[in-house]
């Protein structure tokens, strides 16, 4: 236990987030949407598209933190301009899995990942893949929002300077990409204010929108809503099921809601196997594994 609370630090550290505290609950996030439900603004069950091309095929992956093993043989597809939700257990491996997806383990010495992810056909676990460019194609939001403390224009900008863009390029990229993240009318007369001065919601936000400056194609969520209250939540929410319609998107969620609410798509991984994916109706009304049932249905987890 001590050894994992540690590993964790370490991961976090590498990330510069904070690791969840023993105390904090990721279980915070009352069904706030459900009367959004009702009133129709989401319902993936209307946008699922189970013929989508797939955009990273995932196939026999296996992965290792130095002699230990934390995923076994995980095949997948994530399907193009669809919402893939991931779920399961604490420590099953989820944000591994999605950290492989855009090399972000690679940052952590003695890692090794087996199998191939085929992306635009090249296996992103090539040694010869260019990582900074994967990560501009395959964005990542943290749990925790962790702008930069710089100006919310600085923060969004950031990526597009390391780029060389021009003046005129960046600043519409910048008023685009807080369109995009549902920002823009919130912070447009304070731009050049720090990003720390957002709510935490906002700064989440701010944190997209500086995902989608650099025009990525997917976008890995790490259970983005874990650290926002409930109304926060509904509009990151929103945004996703808006920005699924340009954009693959991989999230990891505690949040079983959550997961029917905003995903196409449903993987349920146990101990560092995926059991079972399917559409997100399927897996929470005719799960096919037991596991699966066991954990849905509260049984453990
Ligand atoms: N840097 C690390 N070094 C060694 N082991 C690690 C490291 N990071 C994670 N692990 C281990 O890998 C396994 C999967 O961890 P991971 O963080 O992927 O799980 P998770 O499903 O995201 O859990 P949670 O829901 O708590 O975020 C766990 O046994 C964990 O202790
Ligand atoms: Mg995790």
């Amino acid at each position: 236990m001590e050894k994992q609370s540690q590993d964790r630090t370490h991961v976090a550290q590498s990330y510069q987030v904070r690791p969840l505290d023993e105390t904090e609950s990721k279980e915070n996030m009352p069904a706030v949407s459900d009367a959004a439900r009702h009133m129709g603004e989401f319902d993936p069950t209307k946008t699922l598209n189970t013929s989508a091309n797939t955009k990273i095929d995932v196939r026999h992956t296996n992965f290792f933190y130095g002699p230990k093993q934390a995923l076994y043989d995980v095949s997948l597809p994530l399907r193009d301009r669809q919402v893939t939700a991931l779920i399961g257990p604490s420590g099953c491996g989820k944000s591994t899995f999605l950290r492989t997806l855009n090399r972000m383990n690679d940052l952590i010495p003695g890692t090794r990942t087996e199998g191939e992810a085929v992306f635009d056909n090249f296996n992103i676990y090539d040694k010869k893949t260019d990582v900074v460019l994967l990560r501009q194609r395959i964005g990542m939001v943290f749990q925790r929002p962790n702008p930069f403390p710089k100006s919310i224009f600085e923060n969004v900008a950031f990526g597009l300077k390391v780029q060389g863009k021009s003046q005129k390029f960046i600043h519409e990229r910048v008023e685009a990409s807080l369109r995009g993240a549902a920002l823009w009318d919130e912070v447009k007369d304070r731009l050049n204010t720090s990003a720390l001065g957002l709510s935490g919601g906002q700064q989440q936000r701010l944190c997209i929108a500086r995902a989608l400056a650099v025009e990525p194609e997917v976008l890995l969520m790490d259970e983005p809503c874990s650290a926002l209250d409930p109304i926060a939540t509904l509009k990151i929410e929103e945004l996703i099921t808006d920005l699924v319609k340009d954009f693959t998107i991989v999230i990891v969620t505690h949040n079983m809601q959550q997961a029917s609410r905003v995903s196409h798509f449903t993987g349920f991984f146990l101990s560092g196997k995926l059991i079972e994916v399917a559409p997100t109706v399927d897996i929470f009304e005719h799960p096919h594994q037991k596991e699966t049932e066991d954990y849905i249905s509260g049984r453990f987890g």
